[in-house]
């Protein structure tokens, strides 16, 4: 698997160098979750910080919009440097309009899914999305226990995504650590969301090559 590390468990006062610090570990992408305290009971970053970081590192911004109308900030995530967004099914935005919106801005969009969503409320869109984000836990928080009941939803979407001879990525997000990375692969993911799993590790490194070899 990919490793996108989540920067929600990175040291806030120091998130230029905590980028550099997971790009020298090797992740692959920065993950980025954005919280409204609507969407989700929180609130983290906006487009300020994410375009004040984005020249800490050439790894593409992997954002995760958790707020109640995606659309109205697209234009401001793209100006921010944003490489793929992805934005919740279960928001309040119309998903067609907004894949749109993200394409014709130059940025790969992805659709997320609760964990209590259904699989098959992300196919409609498996040929117009580069991603889907399933949750493994309920969005808003790090440091949640990993949902293994999830498992067969991304095998599911993975299964949908082959059979119609699509090449969309499968992305998990939320209790991913060594222990249950090896459950996510397995199943079909293809990049790995890790927050605590990466930044609370005594060995940054370590910590991503054992999700990328899991
Ligand atoms: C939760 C976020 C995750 C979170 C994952 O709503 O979407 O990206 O940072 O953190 P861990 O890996 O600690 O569960
Ligand atoms: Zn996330």
């Amino acid at each position: 698997m990919k490793v996108a590390p989540s920067l929600l468990s990175c040291n806030f006062a120091e998130i230029g160098n905590e980028i550099i610090r997971v790009d020298k570990a090797g992740a692959d992408l920065i993950h980025l979750d954005v919280m409204d305290g609507h969407f989700v009971p929180n609130l983290t970053i906006g487009p300020g910080i994410i375009k004040a970081v984005r020249s800490y590192t050439k790894l593409p911004f992997d954002v995760h919009l958790m707020i109640d109308y995606p659309l109205d900030y697209i234009e401001a995530f793209a100006d921010a440097g944003a490489d793929i967004i992805t934005f919740h099914l279960e928001a309040k935005s119309d998903p067609i309009a907004t894949i749109e919106k993200i394409r014709s801005l130059g940025i790969k969009p992805g659709v997320v899914i609760k964990p209590g969503t259904p699989a098959q409320a992300v196919f409609p869109y498996l040929d117009k999305v580069y991603m889907v984000l399933v949750m493994t836990v309920e969005p808003g928080f790090g440091g949640q226990a990993f949902m293994e009941d999830m498992m067969p939803k991304i095998t599911q979407i993975k299964n949908e995504i082959k059979s119609r001879g699509l090449d969309v990525l499968v992305e998990a997000d939320g209790g991913i650590s060594e222990k249950t990375a090896a459950q996510a692969s397995r199943a079909g993911t293809d990049i790995c969301v890790s927050g605590t799993g990466v930044f609370k590790a005594a060995d940054t490194a370590l910590a991503i090559k054992a999700l990328k070899e899991a």
